[in-house]
């Protein structure tokens, strides 16, 4: 099954369907569930900046997809009052594109670059003096009329997003003043955030149904709110007046969504694991042949909440599956003799 078909997952770039959904973005720290310490940091931060009336230190998001990096991002330009120029790594390919881009922000202003790990390499060495000193000197045309430019930018904040901040080169990593690592929500938190999408969706639900959903929705606000809107969709079929747990464990269970919101693809991997290779060790790319799967796919989609959840270890020589994986398959658990 393609990633994006995949209910569960929280995918790398927002669904059409998510992207509808942008009422439920929170738009202010208060309304932004979760992530209490960076939100008291950003807090603090803000403050001070709006005080000397400077720009923000640059700021660097990372973690799993899906739980609230582009939304906070937003959250931060709303509440320092400037305006936010959102664009992507990929998205910037040459330095003149880049420069563009800074041409048009005014002081204070957010530029907010997704998948900031893979910008290419030219780009980001010319971002280095952006961030640190707010110039930039590229070269324009070619052969004989090429020639030196000096750009003095408007002093501007740099909010980075990334999966995984080990894919950032060092000198990159170091001019951001913030860097902040997003964590899993628990269960307490995505009971509100589903909550507050149904109070946004108009759908009544009651607390035990709101507690079902957020138990399946593997720590990640993006999977709460996908779960929250099929489960209301069967409630409404059934003619319920509210979303209550018996429709969400009956809705979640004929979409093969588990108890712990692993999906197909989730307990296809464990069972590679289990099954071919009596538990690990095993190197992700057996393993990405024998669930065909690619090996991006693994790391940074189905493997992440695994391991959060203790399903999988890694080792030096590979992954494992740990005992909790094999109860929860209900298949014995043999201890690992490698
Ligand atoms: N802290 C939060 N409180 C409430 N809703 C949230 C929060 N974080 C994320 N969301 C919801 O989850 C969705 C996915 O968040 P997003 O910022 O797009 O994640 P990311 O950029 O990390 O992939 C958003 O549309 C928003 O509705
Ligand atoms: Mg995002």
């Amino acid at each position: 099954m393609a990633e994006h078909e995949r209910l569960v997952s929280a995918g790398l770039v927002e669904s059409e369907e998510d992207e509808r959904d942008s009422s439920l973005r929170p738009h202010t720290l208060a309304q932004y569930i979760g992530q209490e310490t960076l939100k008291r940091e950003l807090t603090v931060y803000i403050a001070a900046a709006q005080k000397r009336q400077e720009a923000l230190d640059h700021v660097l998001l990372y973690g799993p997809p899906g739980l609230g990096k582009t939304t906070l991002a937003m959250v931060i330009a709303n509440e320092m009052q400037v305006k936010i120029k959102t664009t992507s790594g990929p998205a910037i390919e040459r330095p003149g594109d880049l420069v563009a881009l800074l041409n048009e922000l005014e002081a204070g202003d957010v530029l907010f670059i997704d998948e900031i790990h893979r910008l290419p390499k030219v780009v980001e060495e010319v971002l280095y003096s952006a961030m640190e000193d707010f110039f930039v000197d590229i070269v324009i045309g070619q052969g004989p009329t090429a020639h030196p430019v000096h750009f003095t930018l408007p002093p501007f904040t740099l909010i980075g997003a990334t999966t995984r901040a080990g894919l950032l080169s060092a000198p990159l990593r170091d001019r951001f003043g913030i860097v902040a690592h997003m964590s899993y929500y628990t269960q307490n938190e995505l009971e509100k955030i589903v909550v507050r999408s149904a109070g946004i969706f108009k759908t009544v639900i009651t607390p035990e149904g709101a507690a079902k959903i957020a138990l399946r929705s593997r720590g990640t606000p993006r999977v709460a709110n996908r779960l929250l809107r099929r489960v209301r969709d069967f409630a409404e079929v059934a003619q319920k007046k509210a979303v209550d747990d018996q429709i969400v464990v009956s809705s979640l269970d004929m979409l093969r969504v588990d108890k712990c919101g692993l999906d197909e693809t989730d307990r296809k991997l464990l069972q590679t694991m289990i099954n071919y290779y009596d538990g690990g060790p095993v190197g992700v790319n057996a393993l990405a042949a024998n669930c065909g799967e690619d090996v991006e796919t693994i790391t940074e989609m189905i493997e992440p909440y695994l391991l959060q959840i203790g399903f999988i270890k890694r080792t030096p020589r590979g992954r494992v599956a740990t005992k909790a994986a094999y109860e929860h398959l209900g298949i014995q658990f043999v201890q690992n003799k490698n």
